[in-house]
């Protein structure tokens, strides 16, 4: 018999069969006109997400990994040069750097934050690299690749602290691109220029997933970049499709890497409901916040920090026993994810690499004791007190122990 008191890590069900009829329309519109590829409804889509990013321009794309791999080519990126990342985030960050010719540099992320620390950037620009006296570009010192640019990741829905890093940036001539592929809505709020702003908007341009497990997702693959740049969003449009501008006028090798129309006619309907989403993730998120409070001493729970609205893509907490933690909450029907276990510069990908254990000591201990609880807009308040149930029980038990 099914545990009646099963909680999945995420229901992509619910959300669909609430909206089945106006998604069926979609494939019902599309079928009418056979227009699946391009057309008004994706440009209706990306008419509609630069609105709710507050950008000028949104390029629909195949996926997240390819709106990355795209924005790199677009900014010009050279072969051999250098793009600045986490290493705690998925791989799709740094293949698409490696796919667009480019090299990996890693600086870590901030304890409380798990997103990049300004600091480690800093440390890094400023003690690993140097300005060529003739080019004025940025050079790191050992390798003499260019420096071209930094992505900071908006992990977990949450912000990176874009002041300083854009700084940064402008100090050192280096563009950025952020992967908001888990932020779609976040906000940060810019002491700079004083104002809340959205994520994809803060820096040259910025790549989202729409994968379907995301705050925004198809059902299938898809992504879009977007930007306020008009050259930038022009030759992405490019790239996507085989580097043609006109039909069979090729100005350039590209991909095949356009959004499907169907795909974006129901991301048109998803979006409609975006806001409502967020807003039921940071409040499940405040009712963890609350109900878990009492396990500190065991259980680390997620900071918001002051310049961040974040929109809980993910609700991670950290623990010492995580696997323990999984399997008790697993006997309770109750399912976890890791959002990431191993951090990028240890995976075998990258061994060419030449990090090693102990250079970026927050990414690894973050990433041994990080548990991901289910966190869905459609969880009852009930569930929420469930989940938080067993993990105190957890928790209490395992004080008990020390
Ligand atoms: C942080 C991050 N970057 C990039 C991607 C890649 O997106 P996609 O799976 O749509 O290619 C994802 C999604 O899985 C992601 O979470």
């Amino acid at each position: 018999m099914a545990n009646p008191t099963k909680i999945a890590f995420l229901d992509l069900v619910t959300p669909h069969q609430e909206l089945q009829e106006e998604l069926l329309a979609v494939v019902k519109k599309a079928f009418s006109n056979a227009g699946f590829i391009g057309g008004p409804m994706v440009e209706d889509f990306e008419r509609e997400f630069a609105a709710f990013c507050e950008t000028k321009y949104c390029v629909g794309v195949n996926s997240g990994t390819d709106a990355l791999r795209f924005a790199f080519m677009a900014a010009g990126v050279q072969p051999g040069d250098i793009i600045v990342t986490v290493p705690h985030t998925f791989i799709a960050t740094t293949e698409a750097i490696s796919q667009a010719g480019a090299n990996i540099a890693f600086v870590d992320i901030h304890e409380q934050t798990y997103t990049m620390d300004p600091e480690k950037l800093r440390e890094y620009l400023e003690t690993r690299c140097e300005i060529n006296p003739k080019s004025g570009e940025l050079f790191e010192s050992d390798s003499k690749r260019r420096i071209a640019g930094i992505v900071p990741v908006h992990l977990y829905g949450q912000t990176a602290d874009m002041d300083p890093i854009s700084e940064l940036a402008e100090k050192f001539g280096l563009f950025v691109i952020e992967d908001a592929c888990q932020a779609h809505g976040a906000q940060y709020f810019s002491k700079k220029d004083n104002t809340w702003k959205l994520a994809g908007s803060m820096g040259k341009a910025a790549a989202f997933s729409f994968y379907p497990g995301k705050n925004l997702g198809a059902c299938g693959e898809a992504g879009a970049l977007t930007t306020s740049d008009e050259a930038m969003a022009q030759q992405v449009k490019m790239i996507r499709d085989h580097g043609q501008a006109k039909k069979y006028y090729h100005d350039m090798e590209g991909y095949n890497g356009r959004l499907d129309s169907i795909q974006a006619g129901w991301l048109s309907v998803k979006l409609r409901h975006l806001a409502k989403w967020n807003e039921s993730r940071r409040s499940h998120a405040h009712a963890y916040h609350e109900l878990l409070a009492e396990a500190k001493d065991a259980i680390v729970i997620p900071v918001e920090a002051s310049w961040t609205k974040g929109v809980y893509h993910l609700y991670v907490v950290r623990v010492q026993e995580r696997e323990a933690l999984q399997a008790a909450l697993a006997e309770a029907g109750i399912g976890t994810g890791i959002h990431y276990p191993i951090p990028l510069h240890l995976q075998k990908a990258y061994e060419q690499l030449n990090y090693k254990k102990g250079d970026f000591p927050v990414t690894e201990r973050v990433a041994a004791e990080i548990v991901s609880l289910p966190m869905y807009p459609q969880m009852s308040e009930e569930q929420l007190a469930n989940v938080a149930k067993r993990v105190k029980q957890f928790a209490s038990l395992q004080m008990s122990q020390a």
